[in-house]
């Protein structure tokens, strides 16, 4: 199936395929900006983003795409020094009831201690699928590429190319898996010092505002839907997302991240669920 649409891209739409894939990366041609005005920038001919918080409100944007499947790939630079209360997120998401979403949120902290990095999946409007992570680097100190890969056969997080986590398409044993709703790729920054950083006890400090994150280098390599049909659209025109998976060496990363960096993960949280782990925990090995 997916090397019947990828001919057809190649051959008989070769045209609107390479305007398309010119056209990949700009903010301005990709993206609208949802909420906070004029805290939400985008620069450097349409290369560069940066959104800010203040007290008075955050700001995020949207991608003016739906797609059902795909690469996403998105560089960013977090909120530096005390970023307490403060989350950034870059995710993709259906809309209405019923939703389905998978989340890359980044919570920060005081000065000196480390972001913690949420991940989560929903599956028609159901989530509790956690997983948190601690970074091997200062997220604020460069960019650095978070990407979502998101096939039929399960969902991949990757932090500069490593695989972080595998949700894999458990359908046969009865866990729904997002597959039918096309999604929008959003990203935002807010104030959540209710929840945020180390269980709520420590606030945004109004001080250092605004705060701001910067978002470049966007690229989706996936399935648009609606209105112009669907079609690829990506720099190189990649199409190794279809299928790709986990090889040995990507499992040996993904299991040192999760030795490592992992503090936290719904499948070990008995105490949470109390009638039983939830079906997919244990299926698969590297959850
Ligand atoms: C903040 O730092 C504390 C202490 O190192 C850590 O336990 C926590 O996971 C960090 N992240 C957040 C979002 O609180």
């Amino acid at each position: 199936m997916g090397h019947s649409s990828h001919n057809t891209c190649a051959v008989a739409l070769a045209i609107s395929c390479l305007i398309v894939a010119a056209s990949a990366g700009s903010f301005y041609d990709e993206m609208d900006i949802t909420f906070g005005g004029e805290r939400a920038k985008i620069s450097n001919g349409g290369q560069d983003l940066s959104l800010s918080l203040d007290q008075y409100s955050g700001s995020g944007f949207q991608s003016k795409h739906e797609y059902l499947f795909g690469r996403f790939d998105m560089q960013l630079k977090l909120v530096p020094g005390n970023s307490a209360g403060t989350v950034t997120t870059f995710y993709l998401s259906s809309q209405g009831a019923g939703h389905d979403e998978i989340d890359f949120e980044f919570l920060g902290n005081t000065t000196g201690s480390p972001y913690t990095i949420h991940t989560n999946v929903y599956s028609q409007g159901k989530g509790d699928k956690e997983q948190q992570f601690h970074l091997w680097f200062d997220p604020t100190a460069a960019f650095h590429t978070y990407t979502i890969v998101w096939n039929a056969q399960r969902i991949i997080f990757l932090i500069d190319n490593i695989p972080v986590r595998v949700f894999n398409n458990h359908e046969a044993a009865g866990v729904p898996f997002p597959k039918s709703q096309p999604m929008r790729v959003y990203a935002s920054l807010w104030n959540a010092d209710d929840w945020a950083t180390q269980g709520g006890r420590v606030k945004t400090d109004w001080k250092n505002a605004p705060f701001t994150a910067y978002y470049r280098k966007f690229n989706a390599n996936a399935d648009k839907v609606g209105p112009n049909s669907r079609s690829t659209s990506s720099v190189n025109d990649n199409q190794a997302w279809r299928t790709q998976g986990v090889d040995a060496a990507g499992r040996n990363r993904i299991r040192w991240v999760q030795n490592k960096h992992m503090i936290y993960n719904y499948c070990n949280d008995r105490t949470r669920f109390t009638n039983g782990l939830p079906a997919e925990c244990k299926r698969s090995r590297f959850l």
